[in-house]
């Protein structure tokens, strides 16, 4: 990939792109976490629902932490895994207790929380600290493979392959008056992933990135009734 070229062709389209999504343009590390766990696995409409009435409850990591479970699990309800909430809570006494309340501010350190695990730790560091290091979701790993024109079944080495592509492609660590390189970049593929590349019928002639891949046009088109509304 001609690196250059694709971060700036990315970050030209995300700038008009971007879908307008209430946890865009937070400056909360808390609130960035609460987003990202939930859109682990579930569907946007959904987390979109419930982000602001879990916000409202639990307005900080201490009122998290010192919430019982029971009320943290019924905020929860509607999103599903609850492992997930229960962990969170579990994190956040942690960061209530031993880190005086504010979230670690590296991917290393966040890591080690539980329920943080690769991608929570990168999308956090990033987006809410400029880490430069790069977030692989589903989403980005589809992009990254049709790009480079690898096969799409999920090998062990296609794994890693993306891994270093997307290592390869994340920005240096630049943050200022509200830009942030790494944690745009890393949002924008993401965002890349969920509305053009999309797994069945991507939108290759609306792609920033068409000129750069390796497999534009070659995925089958679903009928139009089929494709979704963006
Ligand atoms: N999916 C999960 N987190 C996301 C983010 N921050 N931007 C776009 N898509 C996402």
């Amino acid at each position: 990939i001609h690196i250059a070229a694709f971060r700036e062709k990315l970050m030209a389209w995300y700038r008009l792109n971007a879908r307008e999504l209430p946890w865009r343009g937070i400056h909360d590390p808390y609130r960035t976490w609460v987003s990202e766990i939930m859109l682990q696995q579930t569907r946007v409409a959904a987390v979109i629902e419930h982000y602001h009435d879990f916000l409202s409850r639990f307005p900080s990591v201490t009122a998290l932490a010192a919430a019982p479970e029971s009320e943290v699990l019924a905020a929860w309800s509607g999103l599903g895994y609850y492992r997930r909430a229960r962990m969170m809570h579990k994190a956040a006494q942690v960061i209530a207790e031993e880190l005086q309340g504010a979230l670690p501010e590296s991917s290393t350190e966040l890591r080690k929380l539980p329920g943080i695990g690769e991608y929570t730790c990168a999308a956090i560091a990033s987006i809410s600290f400029g880490e430069s290091i790069a977030v692989v979701d589903g989403n980005v790993e589809r992009v990254l493979l049709r790009v480079t024109g690898r096969p799409e079944e999920a090998t062990a080495a296609g794994r890693d392959f993306v891994r270093q592509q997307a290592a390869a492609l994340v920005p240096p660590r630049w943050v200022r008056g509200g830009t942030n390189a790494a944690g745009d970049h890393n949002q924008a593929m993401m965002e890349l992933g969920a509305t053009i590349c999309l797994p069945r019928g991507p939108l290759c002639l609306q792609c920033p990135v068409f000129a750069l891949c390796r497999t534009r046009g070659e995925h089958p088109t679903p009928p139009r009734s089929k494709q979704r509304s963006l």
